[in-house]
């Protein structure tokens, strides 16, 4: 079902998943302020909406994921107030996908270079095709990554990688970017959307609340020492334990049957 176009993405909801797709494909769906002003709203909305469980995101064409910030735009900056905010406007919407209480899921169909890395990187779980391309190239343009990649790069691929890839601005292909945990998964461009579909399906099928939590202890507590991380872990554990998800889950598994989770 296709609901509300935003004038640079396409929505559409299928059950309880949302699918986002970036769609300037004639610009290889670089982030303009109209895309990033539409995600922000888009996400906002997403993050509230009771019947979403979980969203994908990809990009318009065969070609592009996203290339990066609109560098048309980039090239009009020149004073240091501006050039702040541009990048912290940015950090702030794929913030607001970070720390989403349901799922994203990046579809990286084709080249993720700049901010569409940076903002496969800010999902929780990201997959490419066989035909994807990863890179941080902003040294070439004089600038640094400024959408979170020195920071989210780094903790997911470990600072050796990372800065090898921030530093040379060279672009990696799939296999290495699987091979260095960008992506958990790599596929045929064809089998792209049906596998997100089946990742996001599968985990909209799950206790939201669980999902909910798991998302917090891993993104939250990895950011803390091991000792607030565990607590973390066992607060949020305890909680669960009083769910009616939780009675339910374990009831259907002791009447061998199937759990209907209703967020509660
Ligand atoms: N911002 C604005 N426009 C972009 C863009 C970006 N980040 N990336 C691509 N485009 C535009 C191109 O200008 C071109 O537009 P045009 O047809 O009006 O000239 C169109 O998208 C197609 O791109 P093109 O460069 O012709 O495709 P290609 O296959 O030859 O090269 C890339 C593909 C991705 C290697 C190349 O487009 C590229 O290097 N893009 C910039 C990547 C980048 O530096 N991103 C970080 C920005 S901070």
């Amino acid at each position: 079902m296709t609901e509300t176009t935003y004038q640079t993405l396409l929505l559409s909801v299928n059950g309880s998943v949302a699918e986002v797709t970036i769609n300037r494909p004639d610009k290889l769906n670089a982030l303009s302020a109209q895309v990033l002003n539409d995600l922000r709203h888009l996400v906002a909305d997403l993050r509230e909406r009771e019947d979403i469980r979980a969203v994908i995101i990809t990009g318009a064409g065969e070609k592009a994921f996203v290339a990066g910030a609109d560098i048309g735009e980039l090239a009009a900056l020149n004073d240091w107030e501006t050039g702040t905010e541009f990048a912290r406007s940015g950090q702030a919407v794929f913030s607001l996908i970070e720390t989403s209480p349901k799922p994203f899921i990046a579809a990286v169909n084709g080249f993720a270079l700049g901010g569409g890395c940076e903002l496969a990187l800010a999902c929780h779980i990201r997959i490419c095709s066989e035909n994807a391309k990863f890179g941080q190239p902003e040294v070439n343009l004089g600038i640094i990554p400024g959408y979170g990649g020195t920071q989210r790069l780094t903790r997911v691929m470990g600072r050796t990688y990372a800065t090898d890839l921030i530093l040379t601005g060279r672009m990696i292909n799939a296999t290495e970017a699987h091979a260095h945990e960008i992506v958990s998964r790599v596929v045929p461009l064809t089998d792209l959307m049906k596998t997100a579909r089946e990742i996001a399906s599968t985990i909209a099928a799950k206790a939201p609340l669980a999902v909910r939590a798991s998302i917090e202890a891993i993104f939250m507590g990895s950011e803390e020492t091991i000792e607030e991380g565990l607590d973390r872990e066992a607060t949020l554990f305890g909680r669960l334990t009083t769910s009616a998800d939780f009675h339910e889950g374990t009831t259907a598994f002791l009447e061998k049957r199937a759990a209907n989770f209703q967020g509660q």
